[in-house]
């Protein structure tokens, strides 16, 4: 009998659910999204949503299928990004430097590179399948992006020439910085929902350095 309730509750709520998608179908399809200004109220298909879920996690989740190593990235990167940023990362003229730097990060002046500084072999892959090369991002395929990314973590020799960075591997790969950032973040707008802490935050701070010794301001003409 108790079983036969406890049925009888589950189905009512199925048909409860059931009929309110019923009823969402009825509402969508009753308001032609094609005729309102922009499309508004029209779902986003499987492809359209593909296009903007593109960010790739530290262990890898989100990595697209592909693969590619060093030795292969290198012809890429000295046609793509060599103009700005150097043959061996070393950066032209104030175009960022990508490789080298490391162990310099508690020093008077710190080089941060995706070598020395970045926490995430993700990283770098996400930014760069995002936003590279400058001026014509998004024109990488994925297996250039793995082999370009390879090719500048080889630069800072996180990795060998031949290991075959890919969506399985690159969650593995052990960045020295890896343990440089703070977890929780500890910036104010970091902060958990409900708890914003907006003055006289405590958060534990040390100045190691001054951007006036490392000399990064410009003089005056
Ligand atoms: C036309 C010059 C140019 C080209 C070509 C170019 N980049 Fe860049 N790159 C930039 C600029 C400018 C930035 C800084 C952008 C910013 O901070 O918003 C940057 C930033 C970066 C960074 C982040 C550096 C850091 O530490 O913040 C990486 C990584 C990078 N580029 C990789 C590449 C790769 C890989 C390619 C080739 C596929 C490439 N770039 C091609 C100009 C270029």
């Amino acid at each position: 009998m108790y079983v036969l309730v406890e049925k009888n509750m589950v189905l009512r709520a199925f048909s409860v659910a059931w009929l309110s998608i019923c009823l969402t179908f009825v509402f969508v399809a009753g308001v032609n999204a094609a005729d309102r200004p922009f499309g508004l109220g029209s779902l986003a298909t499987t492809e359209q949503v593909s296009g903007w879920d593109i960010d790739v996690r530290p262990d890898g989740k989100g990595a697209p299928i592909g693969s590619g190593n060093a030795i292969e990235g290198e012809e890429i990167y000295a046609e793509r990004c060599a103009a700005c940023h150097g043959d061996f990362g070393e950066g032209i003229d104030r175009w960022p430097i990508l490789a080298g730097g490391l162990g310099s990060l508690t020093s008077e002046d710190p080089v941060k590179t995706v070598g020395s500084y970045w926490p995430y072999a993700s990283t770098a892959y996400d930014y760069i399948y995002r936003a590279m090369p400058f001026g014509e991002a998004q024109s990488l395929t994925h297996n250039e992006t793995y082999q370009v990314v390879a090719y500048i973590l080889n630069m800072s020799d996180i990795i060998d020439e031949e290991f075959i960075l890919s969506n399985e591997t690159i969650g593995k790969v052990k960045m020295p910085n890896q343990k440089g950032f703070m977890m929780p973040d500890p910036r104010p707008d970091g902060q958990p929902k409900g708890n914003p802490c907006m003055s006289n935050c405590s958060v534990p701070t040390k100045v190691i350095g001054r951007a006036r010794s490392i000399d990064v301001t410009p003089d005056k003409e």
